[in-house]
């Protein structure tokens, strides 16, 4: 009992102050030291664990299939209660994933993508259900740019973008929170009864100038944690949840950890991802208010082929000399660093660090090798997206059971 209330403790302590070049939370990510974010301070400060190469031989060994390379580079690196997750699997219960997106426009960047190129990866490795929230509510309240039908429009497209991904049909469950909340309002309810209006102000930083909806979301991106939230597909079983998220979302889930210890429901498990930094450098980030801060899904091969080129902040050398002097600084690199997240084969992403590192290998060529490789990845996408219809979106967002719930004996 001591050691939950510790535990519970050291997770609502965030001490971002012991990281002053460092702000992360779901609505802001500002990263003012210019080069990578220090990952393992940020663990210690948000009170998460490491992802162990121990846990990535238990995926391994418990889903017979090789791990996702994101796990393998540490690219998916922090957790909660991943393992607890893992024996309610191998005890044959399940377990079943809820991922998100908040729909602010028509298009998403491919550091969107991250989390369900990765909730994929899990869906098919692991066979178990997802449920997928499209929170229109959350930017509604948040970024009040446009209107609430406008942002649930922006969720029908992003879906499709979502569904792009490869989801299957038979396994996924996604929802617009607008619609869907009724169906969870009880939980809605008692994540609302359970946290106080001061202790969301410590989380989120709201204030008495915000509109009500901003304190009242925070439970709406809670509730899908709970499985009574979803009776269609899991009765009134308790399946155990892990959410796969950027880690800028974990702040939300701090606070669903929290509660659930008071509603003696498992808490909700979390794995996340490094945040993938705008091409202009790791101080900053993608947005659409300058395109050329990123690669988004919509982009054409010209338009990622030109902002690599012009805008993707280079280690290399100032000179040719001096960078085959001194090779390239992959700590500040972003064209190394988005190959990190996106070229899947080891051998040839070891090959350019050591080569670009020791300035054999010039950023043309680096930046070459990352043109091609998110070419294929966009191009591709579009490819699928365009065969996405209105009608698959329908059945996606169909009220129905998911067909590997209740999991099979042999899992
Ligand atoms: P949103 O739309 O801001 O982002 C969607 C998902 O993408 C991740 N993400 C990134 N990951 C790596 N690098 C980046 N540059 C980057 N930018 C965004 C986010 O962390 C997120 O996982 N409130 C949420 C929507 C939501 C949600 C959820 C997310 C509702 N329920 C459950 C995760 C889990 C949002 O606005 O995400």
């Amino acid at each position: 009992m001591q050691q939950i209330e510790q535990d519970q403790q050291k997770e609502q302590e965030i001490t971002q102050n012991e990281m002053p070049d460092l702000i992360i939370n779901p609505y802001e990510v500002v990263n003012n030291s210019k080069k990578q974010i220090d990952y393992d301070k940020l663990i210690q400060s948000f009170g998460c664990q490491r992802i162990e190469q121990s846990h990535i031989e238990r995926i391994q060994t418990l889903t017979q299939k090789p791990v996702h390379h994101y796990l393998r580079r540490g690219i998916f690196f922090s957790h909660r209660d991943l393992n607890q997750v893992l024996d309610a699997y191998e005890a044959g219960k399940g377990f079943y994933l809820y991922t998100g997106r908040g729909p602010s426009g028509d298009s998403m960047h491919v550091g969107h993508l991250m989390p369900f190129i990765f909730t994929k990866y899990l869906q098919e490795a692991f066979d178990v259900p997802v449920v997928i929230e499209l929170s229109d509510d959350e930017k509604f309240f948040h970024k009040s740019e446009t209107t609430l039908e406008e942002y649930q429009r922006y969720g029908y497209e992003n879906a499709k973008d979502i569904i792009a991904c490869g989801f299957d049909v038979n396994k996924t469950f996604i929802f617009l929170s607008s619609k869907y909340a009724g169906h969870m309002y009880h939980n809605i309810c008692k994540f609302q009864h359970a946290i106080t209006y001061s202790q969301l102000r410590g989380i989120f930083g709201l204030n008495e100038s915000d509109n009500c909806g901003k304190v009242a979301y925070p439970a709406v991106q809670a509730a899908p944690s709970l499985s009574s939230s979803f009776k269609h597909i899991f009765g009134k079983d308790e399946v155990m949840c892990l959410v796969p998220q950027g880690i800028d979302q974990d702040p939300y889930f701090r606070m669903t950890r929290d509660v659930c210890y008071k509603l003696k429901v498992p808490k909700t498990g979390c794995i996340h991802s490094q945040f993938l930094p705008g091409l202009h450098g790791f101080g900053t980030k993608m947005g659409t208010t300058d395109p050329t801060s990123a690669i988004f899904l919509t982009d054409t091969p010209k338009q990622i082929e030109e902002k690599i080129k012009k805008h993707a902040m280079s280690g290399g050398g100032m000179t040719k000399k001096e960078h085959q002097e001194k090779g390239a600084d992959l700590t500040v690199d972003v064209p190394y660093h988005y190959l990190r997240f996106f070229l899947e084969d080891d051998a040839r992403l070891e090959e350019i660090r050591v080569q670009y590192g020791k300035g054999v290998m010039m950023t043309s060529e680096v930046k070459k090798e990352l043109i091609t490789v998110l070419t294929k990845i966009v191009t591709e996408h579009q490819q699928r997206r365009a065969l996405v219809t209105d009608e698959m979106v329908e059945k996606f967002m169909e009220l129905r059971p998911l067909s590997n719930y209740p999991p099979k004996k042999n899992n």
